[in-house]
């Protein structure tokens, strides 16, 4: 029988399930125009694993804001779902509150990097995985904030040892992790980066110090998205323009992240030359096979080789998921001619990962 104590607990939480319901009031016209100024649209999975709301929470329902909880409201796993569920996967928060809402994340990072290995191993990758992920869309909107791209490293590498000492928890925590749909621009580096590392502990050819560097580099290759239009992410259709400034993106990264990390300079290099294997860059003539001066080695293969499956196998807004031996297909004409050895570790790897 529950406890006066137990009992009082789930009428607290019931309460407070309920009663973005009860807080849903109407704003007369004139807060409604001001609103359309002040609001800013954010995933609603930017609050889990949070405890309490840092800002308010508004829908739009109809045209019309409306509130969802009150800043400083008691929030859990469960009312997130049930919001979702009433279709308020997207939320409004107070332009003001966005650094807020960061901070509170960020905190919440700093101490799941410091305890990763203590308690359920899975539990803790998961929750450190959608941190990170939902920091990532800060990072994308401030990618000049040092204090933000300094706690990105730190939990990056600490990410990384943790991966890379529990390979057991790599396909569980890719499936877990599927089910939140990230937007794919802020999900992509961790889903190449986690192959990356498993691919890296198959091969036992590098230090620790060397997968940590590999690991940063494939997980920050792609910052410079944040100097591209978010508009541009979902579109199907790009005309030509388009499509060479999104392959420009890599030469953005390495603007964004000289000087700022301790990457040595053949790592920023990789990440210039990241998309060199990739079809795009080579239907828009940007192929720098000709170029005598780039070695385009085993780092810089598995790094793109990485990216191009985890991309592959993911959905995106505009098309379906490709299964795992289609994928290897293209990067086997991508790749087997010059790493005919290492193409065979890619496919021993990911057939090991999908038989489970
Ligand atoms: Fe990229």
């Amino acid at each position: 029988m529950p406890s006066k104590r137990g009992n009082f607990r789930l009428g607290v939480r019931l309460k407070a399930i309920l009663s973005y319901d009860i807080k849903m009031s109407a704003y007369t016209l004139l807060e409604q125009n001001a609103l359309n100024f002040q609001l800013k649209p954010v995933s609603l999975r930017e609050f889990l694993f949070l405890n309490e709301t840092p800002c308010s929470l508004y829908a739009l329902e109809n045209g019309l804001y409306k509130i969802l909880l009150k800043k400083r409201s008691f929030i859990n796993s469960m009312i997130l779902k049930d919001l979702i569920n009433k279709g308020h996967a997207q939320v409004y928060i107070p332009h003001e509150d966005r650094v807020d809402l960061a901070i509170q994340q960020q905190e919440e990072l700093r101490k799941l990097t410091r305890s990763l290995s203590i308690g359920n191993l899975l539990d803790n990758g998961k929750k450190q995985l959608n941190l990170l992920t939902s920091h990532m869309s800060f990072l994308y909107e401030n990618p000049t904030n040092d204090q933000a791209l300094s706690l990105q490293y730190q939990s990056a590498r600490n990410l990384c040892h943790f991966l890379y000492q529990h390979p057991e928890i790599h396909e569980p925590l890719y499936r877990e992790f599927l089910k939140q749909k990230h937007h794919y621009i802020f999900a992509q580096p961790l889903l190449a980066s986690l192959f990356l590392v498993g691919i890296l502990k198959m091969a036992r050819l590098f230090s620790d110090k060397e997968v940590e560097s590999l690991f940063i580099t494939s997980y920050f290759k792609d910052i410079g998205m944040s100097a591209i239009p978010t508009v541009k992410y979902d579109q199907e259709e790009l005309s030509t323009e388009d499509k060479q400034l999104l392959a420009r993106h890599s030469k953005y990264s390495v603007q964004i992240l000289t000087g700022r990390l301790p990457l040595s300079p053949q790592y920023l290099k990789i990440i210039e030359n990241h998309h060199s294997f990739s079809l795009l860059t080579r239907e828009l003539g940007l192929d720098s096979s000709t170029d005598k001066t780039l070695v385009k080695g085993f780092e810089t293969m598995i790094i793109s080789t990485t990216d191009i499956i985890s991309a592959m196998i993911a959905e995106r807004p505009y098309r379906p998921s490709t299964p795992v031996f289609e994928a290897l297909e293209l990067v086997k004409v991508l790749i087997s001619d010059q790493f005919p050895h290492e193409f065979k570790l890619v496919v021993s790897y990911f057939r090991n990962f999908f038989r489970r």
